[in-house]
């Protein structure tokens, strides 16, 4: 197959470009190196701001040259604090960059679409596992530029889309080293730099009403959720198709304080976390169900906590 990726220089674009290149498909990536790094893609690479006024005829003009079977659309603003502080941005950029790539499929009659959401869509659940049925509501514009983009998705069956939303819970480790996370935005690649830097990791919350007391997330592994593009590319030729989304987890949740435990482990440094207040907005537990994607992809993650620590902890010290 033939696959167009956006956001392929990315942490896990470039995983998903990486493992389709391996299972024989032709990609092609359109990122704008905003935080994606030129030397995580080998392949031909477009230079393009996916919400600029020229994308649409330049996606046009690319899906003309190459007649694309499918594309994955990864590419995206991801911070949730920075969501919070420039909203419209956000907005712009997610949502207008999508509306770009949906008009030049359409133009082009490209009809496939994996389409990168969020377990932000979610807001803050009060259930132990979410499901994708869950009527949740996202807490921050990030959030909602995810769950508006799923809304575009859907819409767009009026021209023949088919569409699938995969929402990702916490992405962690790595695959290839080279392909390593390296934004300090998350809990494991900010702990890993913090103990680099001889500072001892910091918990915001030993309060929350989980049994240790600390935030409790479904970390999934990079490789896992590569694996699940590639899955729902294949999906989208079969007959039926009853699921548009999918939550993509391990399907257990682990605290702030057990992940720092593994990281013990994987770095054999005995340090002691600091523990700092409550940020505001973060959910005591947020824990995928994922009983559809097993179902229906066959998909169970296969790599735990602690191969998803000890692999991030490598490649940071590679
Ligand atoms: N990392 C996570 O835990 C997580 C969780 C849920 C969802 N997601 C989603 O997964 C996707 C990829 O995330 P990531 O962690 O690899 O982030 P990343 O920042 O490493 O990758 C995003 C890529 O998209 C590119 N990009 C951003 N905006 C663009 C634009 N307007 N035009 C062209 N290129 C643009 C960036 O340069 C980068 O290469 C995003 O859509 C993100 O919202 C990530």
């Amino acid at each position: 197959m033939k696959l167009l990726v956006t956001g392929g220089a990315g942490y896990i674009g470039a995983h998903v470009v990486r493992l389709a290149e391996q299972a024989g498909h032709e990609v092609v990536v359109v990122d704008n190196f905003s935080t994606g790094l030129s030397q995580r893609v080998q392949c031909e690479v477009v230079n393009l701001q996916l919400a600029s006024p020229d994308a649409q005829s330049e996606l046009s003009a690319l899906m003309q040259k190459h007649r694309f079977d499918a594309v994955i659309h990864l590419a995206a603003r991801k911070q949730v604090g920075e969501s919070v502080e420039i909203p419209e941005q956000y907005f712009l950029d997610n949502l207008g960059g999508l509306g770009n790539l949906l008009i030049a499929m359409r133009e082009n009659d490209l009809h496939k679409l994996v389409f990168s959401s969020s377990a932000a869509t979610y807001g803050i659940p009060d259930v132990d596992t979410v499901s994708e049925d869950y009527p949740g509501k996202p807490i921050n514009p990030y959030g909602q530029t995810k769950l508006i983009g799923e809304w575009m998705v859907a819409n767009a069956a009026v021209w023949g889309l088919r569409g699938v939303n995969l929402r990702y819970f916490n992405v962690a480790g790595c695959e290839f080293p080279d392909l390593a996370d390296t934004a300090e935005l998350n809990l494991i690649p900010i702990a890993i730099a913090q103990l680099k830097r001889g500072d001892n990791p910091i918990v915001f919350g030993d309060d929350y009403p989980t049994p240790d007391g600390s935030c409790i997330r479904d970390y999934v592994h990079v490789g896992d959720l590569a694996r699940a593009h590639l899955m729902a590319v294949d999906y989208l030729d079969a007959h039926t198709r009853e699921y548009a989304t999918f939550n993509v987890g391990s399907g257990s949740g682990a605290s702030v304080l057990e992940v720092l435990d593994a990281l013990k482990s994987a770095s054999r440094i005995d340090f002691v976390p600091e523990i700092k207040a409550r940020r505001a907005g973060d959910p005591p537990r947020l824990v995928a169900d994922t009983t559809r994607i097993e179902k229906v992809f066959g998909l169970k993650a296969e790599h735990d906590l602690e191969q998803i620590v000890s692999s991030a902890w490598d490649a940071a010290n590679n």
